[in-house]
């Protein structure tokens, strides 16, 4: 870097689960005014059409078939685009401090002097909770929400402990798709009730949502069969038959869309 050229700063920012008028005020300024934009594969094109015309998008999550970047490619591009004294915009989906890495990248470019700023966004936990009607925790039946993943770095298997198997915890499970059957089982072998109603939400907060209304037990078949092709979040824990009860007219024709 030439010495007189000025670091620029890194964003790093929650694009919620997809629909623009779910972003932060916040989130939508600093795409508005980014100078690169660097994008995961869950941003929508509505999110992306804020960023000005000018500015530089790069697509770092896989779409289509296409592989995605490691994380150290993506690392050291926002590095180079900082250095360039670019301000760049790291737009990740939901919330970027949930299953978002953001914690590494921060480091990386707080290693070379880079400032990061987080924005936070809607996590897909809070969006299907909204868009089906039903509260995450609720007084007197849920009284803490466990947000975990199914998959651990190392390749581990689900375990989160015991907290997980008792009756008023909600259970929000992200990349849980491809084991729901061990979670389930697990589950219920450390004395959940199988009758203990869940979900599946796919592509929560669009308006192709759908969203299959099971139990614990009877959920993994369910999935199974509905083979949904986007991102699916699980969520386990008796609010979820709340959404039976919601008025709200998004909700019926949800409820069989999936089975
Ligand atoms: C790498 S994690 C990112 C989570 C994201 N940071 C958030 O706060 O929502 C990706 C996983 O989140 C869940 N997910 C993300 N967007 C979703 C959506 N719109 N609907 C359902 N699940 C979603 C899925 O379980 C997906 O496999």
């Amino acid at each position: 870097m030439p010495p007189e050229a000025r670091l620029g700063t890194v964003k790093l920012v929650g694009a919620g689960p997809g629909a623009a008028d779910l972003l932060t005020l916040r989130a939508a300024r600093a795409i508005g005014s980014a100078q690169a934009l660097l994008y995961d594969a869950l941003i929508s094109e509505e999110v992306l059409a804020l960023a000005p015309a000018a500015c530089l998008k790069i697509q770092t999550g896989k779409r289509a078939g296409r592989t995605s970047m490691k994380q150290e490619t993506i690392n050291r591009l926002m590095l180079r685009l900082a250095q360039r004294g670019l301000e760049v915009v790291r737009l990740k989906g939901g919330d970027p401090s949930i299953f978002g890495r953001v914690g590494e990248e921060q480091a990386f470019l707080h290693a070379y002097g880079v400032a990061t700023e987080i924005v936070p966004g809607v996590t897909a936990a809070s969006a299907a909770a909204a868009q089906f009607g039903f509260p995450l925790t609720h007084r007197g039946e849920s009284r803490r929400l466990l947000i975990c993943t199914a998959t651990a770095a190392g390749g581990g298997a689900f375990d989160i402990g015991q907290r997980a198997a008792e009756a008023d915890t909600t259970l929000a499970v992200y990349m849980g798709r491809d084991q729901v059957h061990d979670i389930a089982r697990r589950l219920i072998r450390d004395g959940r009730a199988p009758s203990t109603p869940a979900a599946a939400v796919e592509n929560a907060g669009h308006a192709n949502a759908r969203a299959i209304w099971s139990t614990l037990e009877e959920l993994p078949g369910q999935l199974d069969a509905a083979a949904p092709s986007g991102p699916v979040l699980l969520l386990i824990g008796d609010v979820t038959a709340r959404a039976a009860a919601s008025p709200s007219h998004r909700r019926e024709p949800q409820r069989s869309a999936m089975s």
